[in-house]
């Protein structure tokens, strides 16, 4: 099959080259999918740039986790999905849902596990999900990562509620899908960016707080004034060491920081004792389980939610897309149809 491959050692887009793998045959219970197209996140960067969860990515890997397509072949033992069906795979192997298994999580697109960026994929049958029957292949390939990321967050950990006010920090994947979220979910929502231009694209989805991050580099104090002085109940924090200790200071008495992202890197981030005052916690969130998936996947299905895609590229402009991601133009989504 035609695939891509990031090469061990890489550090930059430059490491990743078209490559021939096997057809990947299904075992007894697994599917065989032809992925018809799939997004890049964030993180597909950083195992570009070789690093990833604080360390080098050791041997070559078919790269990006999040996938859509149809289902090819089934083995003998399969029986969620049949001949046909459209689904995506989930973000990990085998968290099925619950609390996170002890040991360490398998994701895709990064070693061990060969991701989706080829023909076909081989998954589990229970690490698949139906993917919602009104959204194009291309949207249902923005979901397993940004937007479990973002759901779990807000709606299963946060538990956003109406007139809540939620803080969504610049304007990637993983924030757009938040912001959708939040207004699903009656919650008013406030989002920083670099550009006034994405801010008014945010505007139009239900963003009614917008802030220019670089003209208002003390955000945090908008956001206040936003709020007349009280905070935001939810902070997205996708921003890193950079943004942490500014998220801290605009969060309400009893409000939630979702620690997700790592945007401005993961050095010193000053103080977490602005916390102790506001009585205001912190949680890690890291994607989630195929649980969280299928609950979200059923409430963009009754409100047919579209995932916003910016662009698409094509499959022999994978390091366009790369590069575009990269170069932080996009608002929401970036994907490829293979
Ligand atoms: N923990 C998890 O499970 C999990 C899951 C998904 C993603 N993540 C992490 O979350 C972060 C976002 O991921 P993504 O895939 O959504 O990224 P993305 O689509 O590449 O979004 C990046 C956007 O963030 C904004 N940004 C960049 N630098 C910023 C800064 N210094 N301050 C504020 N905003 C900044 C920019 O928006 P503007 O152009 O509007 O300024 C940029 O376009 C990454 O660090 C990623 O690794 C973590």
């Amino acid at each position: 099959m035609r695939a891509y491959e990031l090469t061990a050692g890489g550090s930059s887009i430059d490491a990743l080259r078209r490559c021939e793998r096997p057809d990947p045959k299904p075992g007894p219970a697994q599917i065989l999918v032809r992925i018809q197209a799939v997004s890049l996140n964030y993180r597909d960067i950083m195992i570009a740039r070789g690093h990833y969860m604080g360390g080098p990515v050791g041997s070559n890997v078919i790269p990006l986790s999040d996938g859509a397509g149809e289902v090819i072949a089934a083995g003998s033992a399969v029986k969620r999905f049949r001949v046909g069906d459209r689904v995506a795979g989930t973000f990990f192997r085998n968290w099925i849902d619950g609390a996170p298994p002890p040991g360490p999580l398998v994701a895709l697109g990064a070693p061990p596990a060969d991701g989706v960026l080829a023909e076909y994929a081989v998954f589990d049958e229970q690490d698949a999900v139906a993917v919602p029957a009104h959204l194009s292949v291309e949207a249902a390939a923005a979901l397993p990562c940004a937007a479990v990321t973002a759901w779990r967050a807000l709606v299963e950990l946060g538990r956003v509620a109406p007139g809540e006010t939620v803080l969504l920090i610049g304007t990637g994947g993983v924030s757009i899908f938040a912001l959708q979220f939040a207004r699903l979910a009656g919650a008013r929502a406030l989002i920083t960016s670099s550009s006034d231009e994405k801010l008014e694209r945010a505007r139009s989805l239900g963003a009614d707080g917008c802030i220019n991050y670089r003209t208002s580099p003390d955000w945090e104090r908008e956001v206040m004034k936003l709020t007349d002085g009280r905070g935001v109940d939810h902070v997205v924090e996708v921003g890193g060491s950079g943004t942490l200790s500014r998220s801290i200071a605009c969060v309400a008495v009893g409000g939630r920081i979702a620690l997700i992202g790592v945007l401005t890197g993961v050095g010193a981030a000053g103080s977490p004792y602005g916390l102790l005052g506001r009585q205001a916690s912190m949680h890690g969130v890291f994607v989630g389980s195929r649980g969280h998936f299928e609950r979200m996947n059923a409430a963009i299905t009754v409100n047919r939610l579209e995932p916003i895609v910016d662009r698409i590229f094509r499959f022999d402009e994978a390091a366009a897309a790369y590069r575009y991601l990269e170069s932080g133009a996009h608002f929401g989504k970036v994907a490829l149809c293979i």
